[in-house]
């Protein structure tokens, strides 16, 4: 089969500056549009950030309509339920304020609203859905980041959990991608310190995953351009953003958990998601979030001190980080430099470190960060067990869009055997 022969980079515009939420009235009314949906979750809506997206809509004499229901890791149903209020309001133009379960809300509400389709799962990742392109252009998305974490800012991907088959998937494509993404470090000071640690981690594990990623041209060659997704596998550019936001996270991930009132650190943990949003929106991610989809999907009675939800949940990076260890010490015989290469940037000591030993030194490295910010010690800590393991592989068997980047391929039998050893990280 022939192999891909060119990559693209495709990013959304962001603006980073102390304040500049306090802009998107002016945006709006620059972009001549009137009247804005915006979408958020009930907590964020009683926050700063919201209160002064709506007071800068009012200032510049833009109308909006509310909607504050969004779930934090949304389902179909929820979606639905934001994508039914949407449908009966006039709106020219959408505003997320939130985590990536807005943002990525906000971008499912847009597709959803200007094109319905048949059927709910038609644009939704195969196999669970169709995979159908997004027809036509979207209306613009305004989105403003309150965790630094996703990156949703910067990528077309939404991420949400198909309730029945307690799985997640989502949809991808270049015309979700927001039109232009505040990183306001004003809107991450209310952060409790386990949701800027599980954001991190999950900064910490795109950058990983999109260095690590099978390189761009060993993938297929897609029929069309069109069709050239948008998680290409790794690239000269994705690596230049991905390994800057792995030795910002090294240096300001602990200093943020410490201290929220760090403004330095703070400032650099939403410029390093950003980053590494660049890189993985366009590198992609691999096994860690292949495998995370049914451990969150899966959850049990676990809950996350700091998170406030009415239900048991694994936060996005907890259910990431969770896998990334037993990952890495499986796929560094791919390509053991590469490995090596990541963990210096998180400031391990890898002189003289021979190739066998570079996924070890690597896993060490994350375990490291992991007990620093105290998530749960391994998958068991967050309540599965070996009884689960053939659950949790028969759920990352079908997210081919980003375990087949892996550079090692995993079967059913590898699956199993990287669950096993997530079972405890320390
Ligand atoms: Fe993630």
């Amino acid at each position: 089969m022939p192999t891909d022969f060119a990559f693209e980079m495709a990013t959304s515009s962001v603006r980073f500056g102390w304040g500049v939420t306090r802009e998107i009235g002016l945006d709006l009314a620059d972009h001549g549009l009137r009247r804005a949906l915006v979408i958020t979750d009930p907590w964020v809506a009683r926050m700063r950030p919201a209160a002064t997206v709506l007071e800068s809509l009012r200032d510049n004499g833009i109308e909006y309509a509310l909607y504050d229901q969004v779930r934090v890791e949304p389902t179909d149903e929820s979606w639905k339920h934001a994508i039914a209020f949407a449908s009966n309001q006039e709106f020219d133009a959408i505003i997320a304020v939130g985590g990536g379960s807005a943002l990525d809300t906000a971008k499912a509400v847009n597709l959803y609203v200007a094109y319905p389709p048949e059927d709910f799962l038609d644009y939704v990742n195969p196999p669970i859905g169709k995979g159908k392109p997004v027809p036509g252009p979207l209306k613009p998305l305004f989105a403003v980041p309150t965790t630094a974490g996703t990156g949703s800012e910067t990528t077309g991907v939404a991420i949400f959990d198909m309730s029945a088959m307690h799985a997640k998937t989502g949809i991808a494509n270049r015309r979700l991608r927001p039109t232009l993404g505040y990183l306001d470090p004003e809107n991450t000071e209310t952060l409790p310190p386990q949701v800027a640690a599980s954001a991190g981690l999950d900064v910490l594990s795109h950058a990983i995953e999109s260095f690590t990623a099978i390189p761009y041209d060993t993938r297929p060659l897609p029929d069309r351009p069109m069709l050239r997704p948008a998680y290409q596998g790794s690239n000269p550019i994705s690596d230049v953003w991905s390994l800057q936001a792995l030795r910002m996270v090294a240096e300001y991930l602990p200093r943020v958990y410490d201290d929220p009132t760090d403004r330095e650190a703070r400032q650099n943990m939403i410029l390093a998601s950003s980053f590494a949003g660049v890189g993985f929106g366009n590198a992609g991610c691999h096994l860690p979030h292949g495998m995370s989809y049914p451990v969150s999907g899966m959850v049990k009675t676990f809950r996350m001190p700091g998170y406030v939800v009415d239900h048991p949940m694994v936060p996005h990076g907890v259910s990431v980080i969770l896998n990334a260890p037993a990952v890495f010490r499986f796929t560094a015989v791919a390509n053991p430099e590469r490995h090596l290469q990541a963990a210096a940037a998180l400031g391990a000591k890898v002189e003289g470190v021979s190739a066998s030993d570079a996924g070890k030194v690597l896993a060490d490295r994350i375990t490291w960060f992991m007990r620093r910010v105290g998530v749960p010690n391994g998958l068991k800590a967050a309540g599965y067990s070996t009884a689960d393991i053939p659950k949790l592989v028969e759920g990352t068997l079908p997210q081919h869009r980003v375990t087949k980047l892996s550079p090692r391929a995993a079967g059913a039998e590898d699956l199993a055997g990287l669950f096993a050893d997530a079972m405890q990280a320390w």
